[in-house]
């Protein structure tokens, strides 16, 4: 079964052929209504056509909505319970029930997406922090983003690879090489060693500015690691191994894995192989020794060094190298990159230059504006760096303190657990729920609050809706309810049920997880507004079965939304 507005838009695009056989802009949209008091789906092909057909959209819209009716007779689609032509000449209808019941089994399940060009994996490139440096607040969104969007690609049908394309390879490593044998303090390394190996950066950095020999050492050790001097090789894998532990002991605080961890390094045998072929392509320049390539005047774009006169490849190079093994190795369909916006002209550059060169594939540079602290930027170069194990370490404890103080009769390893999905949840949600090309301000307070667009109050709903379900020995999924008679209420909250999946098909098509926080608040402000209005368990029983049934739609809608942003529920908090 496709997307329920896809179904309904093939039946009336048949009808408009069928009706009008000759109009040459026969389409047909189907959207949910904005008002469910309208009904659930609106069609509004009538009016695109009544330029061409001369007649009145209202007519028009009378034969189709009958032509309409008349093919989804013909089993086994009967999915129109009633329609109504209004205002200039849409069509309102409310959908069949048996076909709403069957529509919310199969969504749950996964199986509305046949229509989704799902064929070949999607690469999504995410996280990549720096070695020797410790992951901070700014790498969270790209961590973050790229996980929903990779566990939403998933939920469509796609194969995904993700990766953990690190920043392990550039002059740092020299510099870290003479730091380490100049300062290295062995037991603060052995106990943390990505804050040692930060501390002996900074060092280098600082006398460096008085000690000119340092920067020449720092050269002649880089250029020993790249010839594949034994010593430093090891030292360099040493860095990367103690990096990695620490980068793994968040990724598993949060949730997270990769397919592939392939750094910069990887790509380094296949760098000198770019330049070859941007040279046969005639697309290299020379510039005081370096290589270049120039862009046309009407890209905007600076020149772009792909190496540098002593002969050292850069950034863009390795992302070059890479996109050429990513086609060659994966046949992608696209290739996502999640990254903050400082890096747009890069992969505009980058991109470019791909496509002159003929590597030729679909891809996407999805960024997103800067996560502020109320005081002022986050950045590994200055002095007020909050980092990410602080920051959850932070959020738990808070939500430890809240959960305590609702709910102290909980055992306290209980109240521990209930604190860890509660405060990685909420540090999770509130980068996710926003439009990520904002820059955001983080605050506690609206963080970790139990109202409004937060995940502590989805997971708070998710909780009530079980202890509901409990209450009235519910076990396991629902049959299909048999009533028939719906209150305003139970409409809305159907209505915004069966649109869970429009929802993940656009979070998908526009990289933005957002869409599906803002429809997982909206379908709970839907269902709070049906609770607090209508008594469940002392109804007659059909009418009890349905909002039994109502209230374990909603728990599993609320369930699969938040496993799309990496989002625990608990059955009690
Ligand atoms: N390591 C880079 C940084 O921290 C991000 C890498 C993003 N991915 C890529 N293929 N360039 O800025």
């Amino acid at each position: 079964m496709d997307l329920i507005t896809r179904q309904l838009e093939d039946l009336f695009l048949k009808a408009v052929q069928k009706v009008f056989p000759d109009a040459s802009c026969a389409a047909a949209v189907v959207q949910f209504t904005k008002d469910p008091g309208l009904g659930d789906v609106q069609c509004n092909s009538a009016m695109a056509l009544a330029r061409e057909v001369k007649d009145s959209p209202r007519n028009i819209a009378g034969k189709i909505a009958a032509a309409a009716q008349e093919l989804d007779g013909i089993r086994p689609l009967k999915l129109i319970s009633s329609l109504e032509i209004a205002g200039p000449g849409f069509i309102n209808m409310r959908l069949d029930h048996q076909a709403v019941w069957k529509y919310l089994a199969d969504q749950n399940e996964g199986r509305v997406y046949p229509s989704v060009e799902n064929e070949g994996p999607v690469v999504i490139d995410y996280s990549a922090p720096n070695i020797a440096k410790r992951m901070h607040i700014g790498h969270l969104r790209s961590t973050i983003i790229g996980d929903s969007l990779k566990r939403i690609y998933r939920h469509l049908g796609y194969t995904v690879v993700a990766d953990n394309h690190v920043g392990d390879w550039g002059t740092q490593f020299g510099k870290l090489i003479v730091g380490y044998h100049r300062w290295l303090d062995k037991t603060a390394y052995a106990e943390s060693p990505i804050e040692e190996l930060e501390r002996i950066y900074v060092k280098f950095e600082q006398e460096s500015v008085n000690d000119e020999t340092l920067l020449s050492e720092a050269r002649n050790e880089l250029k020993k690691l790249q010839d594949g001097d034994e010593q430093n090789t090891a030292l360099w894998h040493e860095f990367i191994d103690s990096s990695m532990r620490e980068y793994e002991k968040i990724y598993s605080r949060l949730g997270i894995t990769f397919d592939t961890h392939r750094g910069e390094s990887f790509y380094h045998d296949m760098m000198s192989g770019v330049i070859a072929d941007l040279k046969e392509k005639e697309l290299l320049a020379e510039s005081d020794g370096a290589l270049v390539v120039f862009f046309a005047d009407d890209e905007h774009l600076h020149p772009c060094i792909v190496r540098k006169q002593d002969g050292a490849y850069l950034y863009a190079t390795s992302d070059l190298a890479c996109i050429k093994r990513r086609i060659d190795e994966y046949h992608p369909r696209k290739i996502i990159y999640v990254t903050d916006d400082r890096q747009i002209t890069h992969f505009k550059q980058v991109f470019n230059i791909a496509e002159r060169l003929g590597w030729t594939v679909e891809r996407e540079h999805v960024y997103f504006g800067v996560m502020k602290f109320t005081d002022g930027h986050f950045s590994s170069r200055k002095g007020n760096v909050i980092y990410l194990s602080h920051l959850l370490d932070e959020a738990e404890k808070r939500a430890f303190e809240i959960v305590t103080e609702k709910n102290p009769a909980l055992p306290e390893e209980e109240r521990k657990d209930i604190a860890r999905v509660v405060g990685t949840g909420a540090v999770k949600y509130f980068d996710l729920s926003q439009n990520r090309t904002s820059n955001i301000i983080f605050e506690w307070d609206k963080v970790l609050s139990f109202e409004g667009n937060t995940s502590p109050y989805l997971q708070y709903v998710y909780a009530r809706i079980q202890s509901v379900l409990k209450k009235a020995g519910v076990n396991g999924e629902l049959p299909p309810p048999s009533e028939t008679e719906f209150t305003e209420g139970e409409q809305k909250l159907v209505h915004s049920l069966l649109q869970f999946s429009s929802a993940v098909v656009q979070a998908a098509a526009s990289y933005k997880p957002n869409v599906i926080a803002d429809y997982i608040y909206d379908l709970s402000q839907s269902f709070n507004s049906f609770y607090n209005s209508h008594p469940i368990l002392k109804e007659e029983e059909t009418k009890r079965d349905f909002r039994l049934y109502l209230c374990s739609e909603t728990a599993r809608v609320i369930k699969n939304g938040l496993e799309l942003l990496g989002i625990e529920v608990l059955e009690r908090m």
